[in-house]
């Protein structure tokens, strides 16, 4: 009994047909040969939808005006605020702290510890609960080359190469170079890594690196790292207060131009609320709800681009908001799971993508958007995806070698929460593949900062998600959980900083909110959309109503 269809399950016939050959090549180290360079970039601009001008268009306002972006983000940016001005009176703050953190994931968290250990007030606010986040779901690892025979230098060299040369450098060099320390901090902090039998960290590959360097917790290794950052800012109730249900929907300013504080709306009693604050960092993710181009998502309920839509508004520049990356293994069955993400830690492990001839037709651990492209051409050009009952295209990931690979049992030790995922639906991915397709999976652009996670208004920090130009145009595995924290911390460390030596606030004001939307007028845009949105607009009703106030 199989939650697969009797079609399917003979379309598996033919994967099982081939599996014990590739498992005998693959043991003799024998592999699938990657793309040339030449061969990657022509297959990106052919398939992968970063590249086609469809669905894109140039957004009118702002200070990036001219450049294209997907539908869906320019949408966005040409939207009026949520935020009737008029209504707010900034005269006497809710809260005054010394740092208003917006967004509780991995990065938020990361800035308000350091922060509270130097002595700050710190308020953290957040959409959903804290730790709803994409870092709460990342499954397959975070890279630092903390091991013998590894570096920070090799380490940036495949963040470069990976993102196609197109990373700001300096960001590359600050998250190499601190990754080993973050490793180590979240040790401190009481983190469970996989080890070795003799107390090594266990490592492996992820798709685009020259080492192994990919530490993980079994395929939770994202809820393993919110698990103990979210103890450690709950157990400091003395410095930190967390404020659930309440995203911020505007930067407030101060005359001066620096960053003052934000307002914040309460999703259960509508009110809104005044924060003022030496300093605030936006850490509110990615825009994978927005499902650009209409693909699924991998992204937490909460990511809707936020504070790229405050931050721009307040005037500060995005860079490479134009790329996207889309995950080459979410699954397309069952339907329930459509978009789930599927880690590549399963291809690390030894698994192998195949067509509807249990053919391989590219290796496995191409940089995700070559291997996107792959898909994406072997179903739509091809013609050589399986069909799910559905009408979903998808080809196999054959997650059975890992087992034949490694022994029986690999599997339900090293990715549990993938099997019980499937297993639900009576699938044993121990046993028979997984349709997989491309799913949307993470904004590689973003809010631009510095190597000190400063934008350009003084007081203004943003890390994480939100952030463009560490990773270029193509994120490695790995680089998400690391990133957080490493710009998360240096958000923190450096709004200290800056909240020591700041001077007198100046009168607070949300005139650049005002002017932005004169700015949407003036450009003849029509647009009846509000943002940010803070939820997907399939909300149900209910929630929908709470989000409109
Ligand atoms: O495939 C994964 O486990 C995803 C990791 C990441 O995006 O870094």
């Amino acid at each position: 009994m199989s939650g697969y269809t009797p079609a399917l399950m003979e379309l598996i016939k033919k994967v099982e047909a081939t599996r014990p050959a590739r498992v005998e090549k693959a043991r003799k180290g024998e592999h699938f040969p990657a793309l040339t360079m030449n061969e990657r970039s022509e297959w990106l601009k052919k398939y992968h939808p970063d590249y086609k001008s469809e669905g894109r268009r140039a957004i009118r306002v702002g200070p990036n005006k001219g450049l294209e972006l997907p539908d869906e983000v320019a949408s966005l940016l040409e939207s009026k605020s949520r935020l009737d001005t008029s209504a707010i009176s900034l005269g006497k703050a809710d809260y005054t702290v010394d740092l208003l953190v917006i967004g509780a994931g991995g990065a938020g968290s990361a800035a308000a510890l350091v922060a509270e250990e130097a002595g700050l007030s710190v308020l953290v606010s957040t959409k959903l609960r804290h730790g709803d986040s994409n870092t709460v779901m990342a499954e397959g690892g975070i890279q630092g080359a903390d091991q013998e025979g590894d570096s920070p230098y090799y380490h940036y060299l495949d963040v470069i190469g990976g993102g196609h040369f197109s990373n700001q450098p300096d960001l590359v060099a600050a998250m190499t170079n601190d990754a080993p320390l973050i490793i180590h901090w979240l040790e401190s902090l009481g983190m469970m890594f996989d080890k070795r039998p003799d107390g090594r960290m266990m490592v492996r590959h992820g798709g685009g690196t020259s080492r192994k360097r990919m530490h993980s917790a079994g395929d939770m290794t994202g809820a393993e790292i919110m698990r103990v950052l979210r103890d450690e800012v709950r157990n400091r109730t003395e410095r930190i207060k967390v404020l659930e249900f309440s995203p911020a929907v505007e930067i407030i300013m101060d005359e001066e131009g620096r960053a003052a504080g934000a307002v914040l709306y309460n999703l259960e009693t509508h009110e809104y609320y005044v924060v003022a604050a030496k300093a605030v960092v936006i850490a509110t993710g990615g825009f994978g709800r927005l499902h650009i181009q209409g693909f699924p998502t991998t992204n937490h309920y909460g990511a809707t681009a936020d504070g790229v839509v405050m931050a721009y508004r307040a005037g500060v520049k995005l860079n490479d908001m134009d790329s996207t990356q889309y995950h080459p293994t979410g699954a397309i069955f069952p339907e329930q799971n459509v978009g789930l993400l599927i880690t590549e830690k399963v291809r690390g492990l030894g698994a192998q993508i195949l067509n509807v001839d249990g053919a391989q037709f590219c290796f496995p651990l191409e940089p995700r958007d070559v291997e996107s492209a792959c898909i994406l051409r072997e179903c739509l050009d091809i013609g050589k995806g399986v069909v799910t009952p559905t009408g979903r295209h998808g080809v196999w990931l054959d997650s059975p070698m890992i087992d034949a690979l490694h022994g029986e049992g690999t599997v339900r030790k090293e990715l549990p929460a993938k099997y019980i995922q499937f297993k639900r639906y009576d699938i044993d991915i121990s046993k028979l593949p997984m349709l997989i397709y491309p799913t949307l999976h993470y904004q590689n652009g973003g809010i631009a900062i510095d190597d000190r996670s400063r934008t350009t208004i003084p007081g203004l920090y943003s890390a994480g998600e939100v952030t463009g130009g560490v990773h270029g145009r193509n994120r490695l595995m790995g680089n998400s959980l690391l990133d957080v924290l490493v710009f998360g911390r240096r958000a923190g460390i450096n709004a200290v900083e800056y909240a020591a030596k700041a001077k007198a606030q100046g009168k607070m004001t949300l005139s650049h909110v005002e002017k932005y939307n004169k700015e949407i007028d003036e450009a003849g845009i029509k647009s009846e959309s509000l943002s940010p949105v803070l939820l997907p607009d399939y909300a149900p009703d209910h929630v929908k109503a709470r989000q409109r106030g």
